[in-house]
C-alpha cells in the first residue's frame, strides 16, 4: 500500500526514541509538576476547623473581644518553642516582620548594614525606608553571605548584617555570626525562605540576635499572608512589640508600657489577627512533615544528578539541615545553562502557569539584587532624595548596578533553579531525574 508518509529510517526512529524532545523527540513527561507553595498541599479540614473556631468564637483580634481565644498568642509561643527561643512576636508579613525587628534593633540614618546579593527585594525595601545604607556582599556557592568577603564590606559605620537563608537551604551562617560578635555587629536572620532549615541540628533563627520569618503563601508553612519576629533578648522582644502594634510595649495584662522611653518606639500596625494565628498554629504542627517530603524528593534526585557530567550541585553546609524547598544546579557557562534549561523544560519538566519553577537564575526577578531597579538607581522613599542624600550617609558606599557582586554575577547566569513542590510522588522524581539524564547525557556526548 502506498501512503503520503514518509519512510522512516531504522536510524531515524531509534534517533526519535532517545532524541531531546527539543529536537522532536517524545518528553518524559506532558503533565506539569505540581506548584510550589509547600504548606497549601497540606490545607485540609484541621485549617477549616482552626478558622471556624475563630469566627464561631467572633474574636478576630488578638487583644480583646467578645470572646478571645487567644490564638496569635498561642501560636508566638509554639513558634518560640519550636526554635528553642523565649520570644516571638506574630506580624503581618515577613516584610512586615523585617521592618519590626530592624527597628527594634534602632536602624536608622548614618547607618550601613550589609545585606548579600541573593536575596528578596523587602530586605533592602526596610533598610531603606528607615534611612539607612544596604551595603552589597557577594555570595559563594552556598548562594549565602561569602564569610570570606564579609570582613572586607564592615566600615566604621557598619551597625549590622542581614543573613538570608535562601531557597530553602541553611547558608553558612556559623562563621557569618562568628564575625558579627567579633565586630560587635548585630545579627539578623531573614528565614523567610527556610522554615525549618538548621545548622549541625541547630535551627535557622537562633544564630544571631534577632531573626524573621515569612508566611506568606510559597514558604514552608502559610495562613497566606503573616510573619513573624524572634529573638532570645526580652528587651529586642519589647522593642518589636512595641513597634509592631501602637508604638509601645504590653505588659503581661496587655496594657501599653509607656514609662520607659526606651520601650517607645512610633508603631508600624502589623498586628497579626486571630484567623491567621490558628492557621498558623495547624501550619506549624505539620511543618516537620511537609520538610521531611520535600526532603526526601530533593536528595533523591541531588543523588542522581551527582553522578551526571556537567552538573554541579549548590554547596549545602549541612544536608540533614536543608528543608528542600528548592534544587539549584550550576553549569559550566551561561549557554548551557540556558540550553540545559530549554531542554528540560522541553521534558516537560515545568509546572502550572501560575508558577515559576526550573529557570535559569537571571529569571528570578526580585532576588537578585540588580534586578531591584529601585535599588540600582537608588530611588527615594521621598521628594527630597531620602535616604540617599541624607549627610549622615554621605560617606557610604552605594553601588548595586550589576557588576557589584561578579560571583554572584556568574552564580545567577550559570545556574538553573527548581522548586521542589512537597507533594511530589516518586513517580514525579523519577521523571525529573530521567530528564536531566537524558539531557545532560546528550549534551555531554555532543550531539
Ligand atoms: C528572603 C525573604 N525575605 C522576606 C520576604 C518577605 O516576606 P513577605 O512576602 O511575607 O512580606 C520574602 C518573601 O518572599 C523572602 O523571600
Amino acid at each position: 500500500m502506498i501512503t503520503n508518509e514518509k519512510p522512516q529510517s531504522p536510524r531515524n526512529r531509534s534517533r526519535k526514541d532517545g532524541e531531546l524532545a527539543l529536537f522532536g523527540g517524545s518528553p518524559v513527561r506532558t503533565q506539569p509538576l505540581p506548584l510550589e507553595f509547600p504548606g497549601i498541599h497540606y490545607m485540609d479540614e484541621e485549617e477549616i476547623e482552626a478558622a471556624s473556631r475563630v469566627l464561631r468564637a467572633r474574636s478576630p483580634f488578638r487583644y480583646y473581644g467578645v470572646a478571645p481565644l487567644g490564638e496569635v498568642e498561642e501560636f508566638e509561643k509554639e513558634f518560640a518553642a519550636h526554635l528553642g527561643l523565649p520570644y516571638a512576636v506574630a506580624v503581618t508579613s515577613g516584610t512586615g516582620a523585617l521592618h519590626t525587628a530592624l527597628s527594634a534593633l534602632g536602624v536608622g540614618p548614618g547607618q550601613e548594614i550589609i545585606v548579600p546579593a541573593y536575596m528578596w527585594v523587602s530586605v533592602v525595601a526596610a533598610v531603606v525606608n528607615l534611612g539607612a545604607i544596604p551595603v552589597l556582599v557577594d555570595i559563594d556557592h552556598t548562594f549565602g553571605i561569602d564569610p570570606d568577603l564579609l570582613p572586607h564590606r564592615i566600615t566604621p559605620r557598619t551597625r549590622g548584617i542581614i543573613a538570608v537563608h535562601m531557597s530553602g537551604a541553611p547558608i553558612n551562617i556559623k562563621p557569618i555570626a562568628k564575625i558579627a560578635r567579633e565586630h560587635g555587629l548585630f545579627l539578623l536572620e531573614d528565614c523567610a525562605q527556610a522554615n525549618g532549615a538548621s545548622v549541625d541540628g541547630q535551627k535557622v533563627g537562633t544564630f544571631g540576635d534577632m531573626a524573621v520569618f515569612s508566611f506568606q503563601m510559597n514558604k514552608n508553612m502559610t495562613s497566606g499572608e503573616g510573619g513573624c519576629v524572634v529573638t532570645r533578648t526580652e528587651r529586642l522582644y519589647r522593642r518589636a512589640v512595641a513597634s509592631h502594634d501602637l508604638g509601645y510595649a504590653r505588659d503581661d495584662q496587655g496594657r501599653l508600657m509607656v514609662e520607659d522611653p526606651d520601650l517607645c518606639v512610633w508603631g508600624r500596625g502589623y498586628r497579626l489577627d486571630e484567623l491567621r494565628g490558628a492557621l498558623l498554629r495547624v501550619q506549624l504542627r505539620k511543618l516537620p512533615k511537609i520538610v521531611q517530603n520535600m526532603h526526601k524528593s530533593k536528595y533523591r534526585i541531588r543523588q542522581a544528578l551527582e553522578t551526571l557530567p556537567g552538573i554541579k550541585l549548590r554547596r549545602i553546609v549541612d544536608c540533614s539541615g536543608d528543608t528542600g524547598a528548592f534544587l539549584i544546579t550550576t553549569y559550566e557557562s551561561p549557554t548551557i545553562a540556558q540550553n540545559v534549561n530549554h531542554a528540560l523544560r522541553a521534558e516537560g519538566i515545568t509546572t502550572y502557569p501560575q508558577g515559576l519553577s526550573n529557570i535559569v537564575m537571571t529569571n528570578w526577578g526580585l532576588h537578585l539584587y540588580y534586578n531591584i531597579v529601585s535599588l540600582v538607581s537608588r530611588r527615594s522613599v521621598d521628594n527630597a532624595g531620602f535616604p540617599w542624600n541624607l549627610v549622615e550617609n554621605a560617606g557610604s558606599e552605594k553601588r548595586y548596578e550589576k557588576g557589584t557582586c561578579p560571583v554572584a554575577d556568574g552564580l545567577f547566569e550559570q545556574s538553573i533553579i527548581m522548586s521542589i513542590p512537597s507533594c511530589l510522588t516518586p513517580e514525579d522524581e523519577a521523571d525529573v531525574i530521567q530528564a536531566f539524564t537524558k539531557v545532560m547525557n546528550h549534551y555531554a556526548r555532543g550531539t
